[in-house]
């Protein structure tokens, strides 16, 4: 009889939405749940429908009740210990982006993880979007030549998830740097290209929008990164400037051509030239959603992203393989936002950026 995976998801947020792709998938039971705050651990209840000794305030007794895979949704200061804690307690991870918010608390995760030899995987999102698969299939085949250089961007104006206004009381992201939150952006590129960025450097320290919170409410930072085979990538992120609406930017550039997405969204056509196929650009449609999946799979949000995910997850830990986003591609997602951040403070100094797992 197949195994049924026992779930524990910590920080209802985005819990909730993993929430409801493990409590509909027939492999798993949610068999507990933790939040540090009374109002979100009631919600939590209500919604995976667990008894009151199966609901927790104290992580270190959640990862000991009996757990095989903790779900970590929580703000990204508190990744670093709780998946430590959960690999010691014999579970496997899946853990919320970015990885860590320090290089020291990347370099915790990566010494748990070997020293437990349990499963981390990253929950980066958005490399599971249909198109990245389709545009990765068109680099693969070589359609674009080589790839030289790529673009993203994550622009996102979420200030009230930044600074508490009312309460003149900083929140957990008024400590994220733009560019420390960059997997979104950097993911899909790292995972068409299967490259990895070996310098980063990085600038931005505005702050006009919101004053108030610290390096979370830097106006906007870009970033320039070099990769292992020698590509070019610029970022750009804010979470603060009014760019409405809010905009996921990718584009590649290759030696037979180019592709990239919309300016108006993913919602709406992008661009693909490719050399000796075509005259002129072509519209092409960026899916966030898999068509052969049913309506079903949309339960975890962003389109299908977060049930391919999930399912990508427990294939993996079924078949006994490392997961596709394991410790070390998660690092390489995560970390160079944090050097070019760390650059942004030394006036764009180009930093190496460290190879961990
Ligand atoms: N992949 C995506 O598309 C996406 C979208 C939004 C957020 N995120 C990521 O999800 C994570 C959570 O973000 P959020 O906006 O939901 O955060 P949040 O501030 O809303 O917190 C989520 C929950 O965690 C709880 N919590 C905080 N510290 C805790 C601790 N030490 N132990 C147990 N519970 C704790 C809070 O009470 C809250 O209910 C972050 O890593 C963020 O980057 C990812």
């Amino acid at each position: 009889m197949q195994k049924r995976w026992r779930v524990g998801l910590v920080g209802v947020g985005r819990g909730s939405g993993y929430g409801k792709l493990f409590a509909d998938e027939p492999r798993c039971d949610i068999v507990a749940c933790c939040d540090t705050s009374p109002q979100a651990l009631e919600r939590f209840q209500r919604e995976l429908h667990l008894a009151d000794n199966r609901c927790f305030s104290d992580y270190g007794a959640f990862v000991r009740s009996g757990l095989d895979i903790v779900f970590v949704g929580t703000p990204m200061p508190a990744h670093a210990e709780q998946t430590e804690l959960a690999l010691e307690a014999g579970c496997a991870v899946l853990s919320e982006v970015t990885a860590a918010s320090t290089v020291a608390d990347c370099r915790r995760i990566v010494a748990a993880v070997q020293r437990t030899g349990g499963t981390y995987m990253l929950a980066e999102n958005c490399i599971y979007w249909h198109f990245v698969s389709e545009w990765k299939a068109m680099v693969d085949a070589g359609r674009l030549g080589r790839i030289v250089h790529a673009e993203c961007e994550y622009l996102h104006p979420i200030p009230t998830l930044i600074y508490d206004r009312q309460a003149g009381q900083p929140k957990w992201r008024a400590q994220r740097a733009p560019l420390h939150y960059c997997s979104h952006s950097l993911g899909p590129i790292l995972e068409m290209t299967g490259d990895r960025i070996v310098r980063a450097c990085g600038l931005g320290q505005a702050h006009n929008v919101l004053p108030e919170a610290p390096i979370g409410g830097i106006d906007m930072q870009v970033a320039l990164f070099e990769t292992a085979s020698g590509m070019t990538i610029k970022l750009l992120r804010t979470s603060v400037l009014p760019r409405h609406p809010a905009l996921h930017y990718y584009a590649l550039y290759g030696s037979r051509g180019y592709v990239e997405s919309s300016r108006h969204g993913l919602a709406t056509p992008g661009m693909l030239y490719v050399e000796g196929e075509m005259s002129s650009a072509q519209e092409i449609e960026t899916p966030m959603s898999d068509p052969s999946l049913p309506a079903s799979a949309r339960a975890g949000g962003h389109g299908t992203a977060e049930y391919s995910l999930v399912q990508d997850f427990l294939g993996s830990l079924e078949r006994g393989e490392p997961p596709r986003l394991g410790v070390r591609r998660a690092m390489e997602m995560s970390i160079p936002g944090l050097i070019a951040h760390e650059s942004a403070c030394r006036g764009g100094e180009w930093l190496e950026v460290p190879a961990l797992g």
